[in-house]
């Protein structure tokens, strides 16, 4: 399977914090470094390392802008067909990345987690990001999902496996399968959904990012590369979410 379910009560306190804020959780697909840097001449991979710098800044204006959950695409299970060396670039700045920013997290009181299938990372990353979870573990105000190894198709499989696993063994009734129940297999099940995904560079499409969690949220594409995307920028999408109107099927709007 990919992942430990995130279950954990200490999570209550951000969860609430979501319910309370509008929008809660927002979802982010990074994209564009490769563009960004092909388009200054350069390699790749300093795309890569523009786009590192950029999600820290984000990270901190999400703070100050009162989002408390962020879930972030930073490398889908297809990235790793990528060229061998831009793949290893990408884990090398991750790996340096929660070595000399994770304390970061605790003096932002924001909890990290890793979703994705995991167990396809290199061990020692595995291990650097067990610790950065473990550490973060008791803080309270606010969350920020890394999806890594992470596919949409894939999570949705595990989670398939885990209902038909139970399902075998006698302790699940298949005609008790309902929405909730297949929920609470996904990766992060205690995780509200999203109810804003920004993608940057211009493209129109999800790539896999949350299928199920998804099925609600705001949608929004902005055609600023990913490392070019600022606070302000980012402050304007939720501004800009905040006149959308929800209504998830009903006829009048709910917030
Ligand atoms: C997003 O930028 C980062 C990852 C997918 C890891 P890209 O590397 O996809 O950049 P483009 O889309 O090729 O410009
Ligand atoms: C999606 O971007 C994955 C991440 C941002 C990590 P891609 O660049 O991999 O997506 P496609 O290939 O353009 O759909
Ligand atoms: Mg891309």
């Amino acid at each position: 399977m990919g992942d430990r379910p995130l279950k954990n009560s200490k999570l209550a306190p951000i969860v609430a914090a979501a319910a309370r804020a509008n929008p809660g959780h927002v979802g982010l697909i990074m994209d564009g470094n490769g563009r960004w840097a092909e388009h200054r001449g350069e390699d790749r991979t300093k795309g890569h390392e523009a786009g590192l710098k950029t999600f820290h800044r984000i990270l901190r204006a999400s703070a100050a802008f009162g989002v408390p959950i962020l879930s972030v695409f930073g490398f889908s299970a297809e990235n790793w067909a990528r060229p061998q060396a831009e793949v290893a670039k990408l884990m090398a700045l991750l790996v340096q990345y929660l070595q000399d920013y994770r304390h970061e997290f605790l003096d932002q009181d924001c909890r990290f987690l890793v979703t994705g299938r995991r167990d396809q990372l290199a061990p020692e990353i595995q291990a650097l990001v067990a610790l950065a979870e473990q550490e973060t573990s008791g803080c309270q105000s606010r969350l920020l999902n890394l999806a890594l190894s992470y596919g949409g198709r894939q999570e949705l499989v595990d989670a398939a496996k885990q209902l038909a696993v139970k399902a075998k063994a006698g302790v699940l009734d298949p005609s008790q399968i309902d929405n909730a129940a297949f929920a609470a297999h996904l990766y992060a099940p205690d995780l509200p959904d999203p109810d804003l995904i920004i993608r940057t560079s211009g493209e129109q499409r999800l790539s896999g990012f949350l299928p199920w969690q998804s099925a609600y949220s705001e949608l929004m594409f902005h055609d600023a590369l990913w490392p070019d995307f600022s606070p302000e920028m980012f402050l304007a999408c939720l501004e800009a979410y905040r006149r959308r109107k929800r209504r998830f099927g009903l006829v009048e709007t709910r917030l």
